[in-house]
């Protein structure tokens, strides 16, 4: 599987929609003065800084240099870190995600081990990524443009998209109790096109591509989607679903944790 490169400008550009839309998710965090949180995929920021706001110790980690230089320049504490090898052992009473779980199709289950190592006895996690259906039509497109030119695009897909049992279980394996789980279908107006979002988001398909052969590849993904996700006016509308949860660490030694 190819990588994702995370540039803070492009995305700023063409996705700054993700954070805009993740705002609901801080309602349902609830972030109190003084509560030590972990901002897990942080990205730019923009909601780290929101979390900042309430009065609560944040730290996002993300495993893009850029996007840690962006979210320092905001004056937030962010550090670079692998999601799926998290660095912490306690110290937070609850970890935040948006937008970010979905690419770490690699290893959930490394993930959310961290976040339990990460978190004091009872702490929450919640958060939003990607659920079972998300950009159905455009995972279509892309495998079929990627299969006509030899390639199996099933298998090079970079995202993890479970249905909420399959994430229930994930949690639970890892000694949390799920108190709140949804797939939510949220049709996504994308401000800067398919073109743009293709450009930002589906790197690491087009990379399975020889240079010169990406263009048209790209442009006949555009215009297999374009009867259903252009609208007469030309607004292009991703078919998003979120799979949101809120989970809590179940109040068991952390040695305990660690050996599940
Ligand atoms: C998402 O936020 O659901 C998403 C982002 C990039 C690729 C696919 C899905």
């Amino acid at each position: 599987m190819q990588t994702q490169v995370w540039r803070a400008e492009g995305y700023a550009k063409n996705a700054r929609f993700v954070s805009e839309l993740g705002r609901p998710l801080l309602a349902m965090l609830d972030p109190r003065p003084g509560e030590r949180i972990l901002d897990l995929g942080c990205g730019d920021g923009a909601l780290t800084a929101e979390i900042a706001a309430s009065g609560a110790e944040v730290l996002g980690v993300d495993r893009a240099p850029d996007m840690v230089r962006a979210a320092r320049e905001r004056g937030l504490r962010a550090e670079l870190a692998d999601a799926m090898a998290l660095p912490f052992v306690g110290g937070f009473d609850a970890v935040f995600s948006n937008a970010a779980i979905h690419w770490m199709k690699r290893d959930p289950d490394a993930v959310v081990a961290g976040v339990a190592r990460a978190l004091e006895p009872g702490g929450r996690f919640v958060g939003e990524f990607g659920g079972f259906g998300n950009v159905a039509a455009i995972v279509t497109a892309l495998v079929a443009v990627l299969q006509r030119r030899g390639i199996d695009g099933a298998a090079a897909l970079p995202w993890y998209f479970p249905s909420p049992a399959a994430w229930r279980e994930t949690l639970e394996r890892h000694g949390f109790t799920l108190l709140e789980v949804a797939l939510v279908p949220r049709p996504t107006p994308l401000p800067t096109g398919m073109a743009g979002w293709l450009e930002t988001f589906a790197g690491p398909l087009f990379a399975t591509l020889a240079e010169e052969e990406r263009p048209a590849a790209r442009d006949e993904v555009i215009e297999l989607l374009r009867p259903s996700l252009c609208d007469e006016a030309g607004n292009w509308i991703a078919d998003y679903v979120r799979l949101r949860f809120a989970a809590r660490l179940e109040a068991r030694s952390r040695t305990e944790v660690e050996r599940c």
